[in-house]
C-alpha cells in the first residue's frame, strides 16, 4: 500500500471525527435574552387564561337568572369572585356591574391569596389547617353542618368535608378514619391543579388521570376497579360505581322506612314528603341524619374518590343504622 493511500484514508478520518463532533451540539447554557423570557411567559399566561376560560369558575352559577347566587346576599361570597375577595357578602355593598366568577384576582390576589398562603380556613364543621387547598376549601365546602331540627341540607359543594372527613354523621361506638387521599400535598392543588407536563400549574381545574399514576401504577380510568365488593351486589365494579351502589341503596331505605314517603333537599334543607306528598313536621333523627350522609356524599361529586374509606364506612353504617341490608358486602 502507497503512502499516499495512508494520508488519504487518515484524511478521511480526521474530516468524519471533526464533522461528527461538530454535529454534537454543545448545551445551551446561556439564559434566554430577557425579551425570550417575557415572551415565554407571555405564552404561558396565555395558555392558562385559555384553560381558566373553558372551565366552571369562568361562568356564573345560573348567570341569566334574577335568583342567580351571584346576585343574591349570602351566595355572592362565594359565586362572585370580587365579593369573595372583599368577603362582602350584601348585593349592595358590591359595586354594581356584571358578576363575575372565580378570575384571576380571585385566588391571586385579596382573599384568596391570604387563605392560600395561610393554610388555614374556618369551615362550619370547624377550623382546617392543610396547606394550600384551604383556598378551594373556603368555597368549597357543605356550607353547613347536621342539625336534626332544623334539617339543613349539605351545600351543592361539600369537597372539603368528604376530603378531610369531617361533617358526616357518626354513628356511636363505630371509629371511621381517611384514606391515604387526605395527605395528597396542599389537598386539592395536589389532583386539580397539578402540572401535567405543560410548565404550569393547570387551570382547568379537572382532577386528570396522570396525577393518580404516582401512587396507582397503571391506573386507566378514574373509576378504577375496587378492591372489594362494597355495595354487596355480587359484583366487584369500578370504584366510583361502588359507591353509586351504596347511595341507590342508602335512598332506597331511607324511601322504605317512609311507607309511600319521600325526601328531597331543596332551599337549603332537607324535607321529607309523606305518602300524600306533605311536608313531614315530625322526622326521626336516624333519618334526617342517614339523608344528610346521603347528600354530603353525593354533593361532594366525586363518586368516593376524594375519601374512599370514609364515603365507604359513612354510607355502609348509615344503611345498618335505618335497617338496610348489606348482604355479603365487605364491611369496612
Ligand atoms: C370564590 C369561590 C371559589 C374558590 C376559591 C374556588 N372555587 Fe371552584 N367553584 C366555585 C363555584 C361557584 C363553582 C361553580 C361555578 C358554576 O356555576 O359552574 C366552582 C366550580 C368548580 C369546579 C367544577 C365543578 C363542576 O361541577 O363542574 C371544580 C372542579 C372546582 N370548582 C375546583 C376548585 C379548586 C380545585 C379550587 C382551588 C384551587 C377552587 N375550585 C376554588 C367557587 C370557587
Ligand atoms: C361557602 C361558599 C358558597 C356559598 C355561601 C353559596 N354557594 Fe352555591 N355553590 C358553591 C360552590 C363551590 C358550588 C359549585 C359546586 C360544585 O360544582 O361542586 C356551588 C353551586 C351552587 C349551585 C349549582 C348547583 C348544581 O347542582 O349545579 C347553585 C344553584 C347554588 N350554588 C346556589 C346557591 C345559593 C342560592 C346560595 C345562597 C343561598 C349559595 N349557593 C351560597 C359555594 C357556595
Ligand atoms: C380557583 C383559583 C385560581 C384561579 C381562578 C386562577 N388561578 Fe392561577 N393558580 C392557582 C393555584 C392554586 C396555583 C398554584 C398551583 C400549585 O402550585 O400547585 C396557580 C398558579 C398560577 C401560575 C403559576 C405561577 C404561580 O403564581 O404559582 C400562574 C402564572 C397563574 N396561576 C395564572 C393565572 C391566571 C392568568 C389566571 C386567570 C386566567 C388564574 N391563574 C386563575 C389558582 C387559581
Ligand atoms: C386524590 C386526588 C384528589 C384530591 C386530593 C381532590 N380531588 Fe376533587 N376530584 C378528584 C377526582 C378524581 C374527581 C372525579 C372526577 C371524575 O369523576 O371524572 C374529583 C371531583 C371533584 C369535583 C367535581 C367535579 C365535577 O366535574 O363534577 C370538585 C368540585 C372537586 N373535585 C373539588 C375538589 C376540592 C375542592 C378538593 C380539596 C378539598 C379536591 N377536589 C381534592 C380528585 C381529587
Ligand atoms: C399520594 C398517593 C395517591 C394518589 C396521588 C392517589 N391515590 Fe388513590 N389511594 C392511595 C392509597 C395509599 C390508597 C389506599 C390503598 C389501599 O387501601 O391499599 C388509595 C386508595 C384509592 C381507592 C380505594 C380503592 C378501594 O377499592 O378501596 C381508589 C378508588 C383510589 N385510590 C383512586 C385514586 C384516583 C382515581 C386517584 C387520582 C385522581 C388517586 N387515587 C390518587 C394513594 C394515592
Amino acid at each position: 500500500m502507497g503512502h499516499k493511500r495512508w494520508l488519504v484514508l487518515l484524511l478521511v478520518l480526521i474530516i468524519t471525527a471533526i464533522a461528527i463532533s461538530g454535529c454534537r451540539q454543545t448545551p445551551d447554557t446561556t439564559p434566554p435574552e430577557p425579551q425570550q423570557q417575557e415572551e415565554n411567559q407571555e405564552n404561558q399566561t396565555d395558555a392558562i387564561r385559555e384553560e381558566w376560560a373553558d372551565s366552571a369558575h369562568a361562568t356564573v352559577t345560573n348567570a341569566d337568572s334574577s335568583n342567580s347566587p351571584a346576585k343574591r346576599d349570602g351566595c355572592i361570597i362565594c359565586h362572585d369572585g370580587r365579593a369573595y375577595n372583599k368577603q362582602i357578602s350584601s348585593a349592595d355593598e358590591l359595586d354594581t356591574g356584571e358578576p363575575v366568577g372565580a378570575d384571576c384576582e380571585t385566588c391571586h390576589t385579596g382573599h384568596g391569596k391570604e387563605v392560600w398562603q395561610s393554610g388555614l380556613v374556618q369551615l362550619p364543621a370547624g377550623e382546617v389547617r392543610d396547606g394550600g387547598g384551604a383556598l378551594c376549601m373556603d368555597c368549597h365546602n357543605a356550607r353547613s353542618i347536621p342539625d336534626p331540627a332544623d334539617r339543613p341540607a349539605p351545600h351543592a359543594s361539600a369537597e372539603a368535608d368528604i376530603v378531610m372527613g369531617i361533617n358526616g354523621f357518626h354513628v356511636e361506638g363505630k371509629t371511621y378514619g381517611s384514606s391515604p387521599h387526605t395527605a395528597v400535598k396542599d389537598t386539592c392543588f395536589g389532583c386539580h391543579m397539578a402540572d401535567l407536563g405543560k410548565g404550569y400549574p393547570s387551570h382547568t381545574f379537572r382532577s386528570e388521570l396522570e396525577t393518580c399514576e404516582q401512587c396507582h401504577k397503571g391506573i386507566d380510568s378514574i373509576n378504577m376497579k375496587a378492591k372489594d365488593d362494597y355495595d354487596g351486589d355480587g359484583t366487584v365494579e369500578g370504584f366510583q360505581d361502588e359507591v353509586d351502589g351504596l347511595l341507590k341503596m342508602l335512598h332506597d331505605t331511607i324511601q322504605a322506612r317512609l311507607e309511600g314517603g319521600t325526601f328531597t333537599s331543596t332551599h337549603g334543607r332537607i324535607a321529607f314528603m309523606d305518602e300524600k306528598e306533605e311536608e313531614m313536621e315530625e322526622v326521626p333523627a336516624e333519618l334526617y341524619h342517614g339523608a344528610w350522609n346521603y347528600y354530603l356524599v353525593a354533593n361532594d361529586g366525586s363518586r368516593g374518590i376524594h375519601n374512599p374509606l370514609y364515603v365507604v364506612q359513612l354510607l355502609q353504617q348509615s344503611i345498618l343504622m335505618l335497617g338496610g341490608d348489606l348482604g355479603e358486602a365487605k364491611q369496612l
